[in-house]
């Protein structure tokens, strides 16, 4: 029997899509045995409930990361220095020892894009490999390009960007631009040097794998699939997940705000939600409620403790009260419940890749306000390829203000053609994974060569 190890990088918006990985393959006869690093192997678990469709499917285990329970993780310079030093040999000590239980030995490594380190593990185990991509082509493309961005001096030998031109790759792929690399977008440079050498590492174990699969379709990103040819689209996994059963997450969902959805029209909430570790200003933040409360509209707001930079999380005066018969904040929602409901008119978001495909597969028009990495590129898609959705414009000052929060509410909410774009879209991506789709088959021949016994 096929026994395959799926290895996620730290984080919440990749340890979700690789468990839908995980069950996907799990589904289909593979045995699984999924690697948290310790720490998020206890959230995890932690979260569970008494439904939690995995349990028995998959094997959760884990391996330390090397830094201390109490060491702050989201220094990713610090952590990944960590994670290189210590996971490689902990990985390795984990396969053997289930190789020497003889039962059911590792037969397969799959190692998220951003754990890159693990496709050496597998080599090192005579173990075959492949690597899960769990954001966009577009996204991979600038670590792909590595080579080429430094032959033609538009960045040094670090990822440090030398001359500020965009390349082009095509009309329907957002453009590779040196300020929005995934790895120059940050200001402190030890995060900067620590996702460059994750880049290079996803480009360099590219080469050496049989397969790269990507949590895409070949109908939202047809350029980029022709083009970085090697990739290979498997998904929305989300949208072809028959137990249909979001895990893995680090916090405990209020299922409290579906209820309160219920009571609200169809079409009528707006949503806003910004992944698991975007962190505002105070200001901003401010500014953001603002802008709801002028919208007069209903909204279900997700606010994370600790979002804003601030120790506590403080609202305009008066904000909570005024707004309390519309309004609903939540620390962590069931979002992709949430945004599945009828009454969810539009979503606020980062555009982190995973919150982009739940309002892609459920037809809901997109609000964005990108911050890091990948999310400027899955606004490019959203605002200008798919045209599912609206950007913010800043002020002079840097902020987007209540006004134009109000504004682009407005907007997105009364011009009809974002819905139905969004309802266009929502048709083509899940036709890649119904049966017969591009994804769907790409998934079913990957899942054949994972059973297929090494020579
Ligand atoms: C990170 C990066 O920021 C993102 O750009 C990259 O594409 C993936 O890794 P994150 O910022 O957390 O992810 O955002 P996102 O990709 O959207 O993933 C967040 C996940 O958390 C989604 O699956 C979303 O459904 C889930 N979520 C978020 C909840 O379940 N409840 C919430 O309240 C908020």
């Amino acid at each position: 029997m096929a026994h395959v190890i799926v290895i996620p990088y730290p984080a919440q918006g990749h340890v979700i899509p690789l468990i839908e990985l995980g069950q996907r393959l799990a589904n289909e006869g593979v045995r699984v045995t999924f690697v948290n690093t310790e720490v998020n192997h206890k959230l995890v678990t932690s979260t569970w409930t008494e439904q939690e469709s995995f349990k028995g499917l998959m094997n959760m285990v884990s391996i330390p990361d090397g830094l201390d329970s109490w060491e702050d993780r989201s220094e990713v310079g610090k952590l990944t220095e960590s994670i290189m030093k210590t996971m490689p040999g902990k990985l390795e000590e984990l396969i053997e020892m289930i190789n020497n239980e003889g039962t059911h030995k590792v037969t397969c490594v799959i190692a998220d894009g951003c754990a890159a380190w693990a496709i050496r593990v597998a080599k090192k185990t005579g173990t075959k490999s492949a690597i899960f991509w769990p954001s966009s082509v577009a996204s991979l493309a600038p670590a792909l390009s590595i080579t080429k961005l430094i032959d033609y001096g538009i960045i040094d030998n670090n990822g440090l960007p030398i001359k500020d031109q965009t390349i082009v790759v095509s009309q329907t792929m957002p453009p590779i631009k040196p300020s929005n690399l995934p790895w120059a977008f940050v200001g402190d440079m030890e995060t900067t040097k620590a996702v460059f050498k994750i880049s290079v590492d996803v480009a360099e174990a590219a080469t050496m794998t049989e397969w790269v699969t990507c949590n895409s379709a070949n109908d939202l990103e047809p350029d980029a699939f022709s083009i970085y040819s090697k990739i290979v689209p498997i998904g929305p996994l989300l949208a072809s997940n028959r137990l249909a059963d979001q895990t893995g997450h680090f916090w405990q969902e209020d299922f409290t705000c579906l209820k309160w959805l219920d009571q609200n029209p169809v079409c009528s909430v707006i949503y806003i939600a910004f992944g698991s570790f975007t962190l505002f200003d105070q200001r901003q933040f401010e500014e953001l409620a603002l802008g709801l409360e002028l919208s007069n509209k209903p909204f279900l707001w997700v606010v994370r403790p600790g979002m804003t930079k601030e120790s506590t999380v403080s609202y305009p005066d008066g904000f909570i009260e005024r707004t309390r018969a519309r309004g609903r904040i939540v620390s962590w929602a069931p979002q992709q419940k949430v945004l599945a409901h009828p009454s969810v008119a539009c979503f606020l978001s980062h555009c982190g890749w995973n919150s982009t495909l739940e309002g892609v597969i459920n037809g809901v028009p997109f609000l964005c306000w990108p911050y890091s990495s990948d999310q400027f590129s899955n606004q490019t898609y959203i605002c200008d390829i798919w045209k599912n959705g609206l950007g913010f414009d800043k002020d002079e000052t840097g902020y987007i203000t209540r006004e134009e929060i109000k504004g682009k509410l407005e907007h997105l909410v009364s011009d009809k053609t974002f819905r139905g774009n969004a309802m266009d879209l929502k048709g083509k991506a899940l036709v890649n994974v119904e049966e017969g789709g591009s994804s769907y088959k790409n998934l079913s021949n990957f899942i054949d060569w994972i059973k297929i016994k090494m020579p």
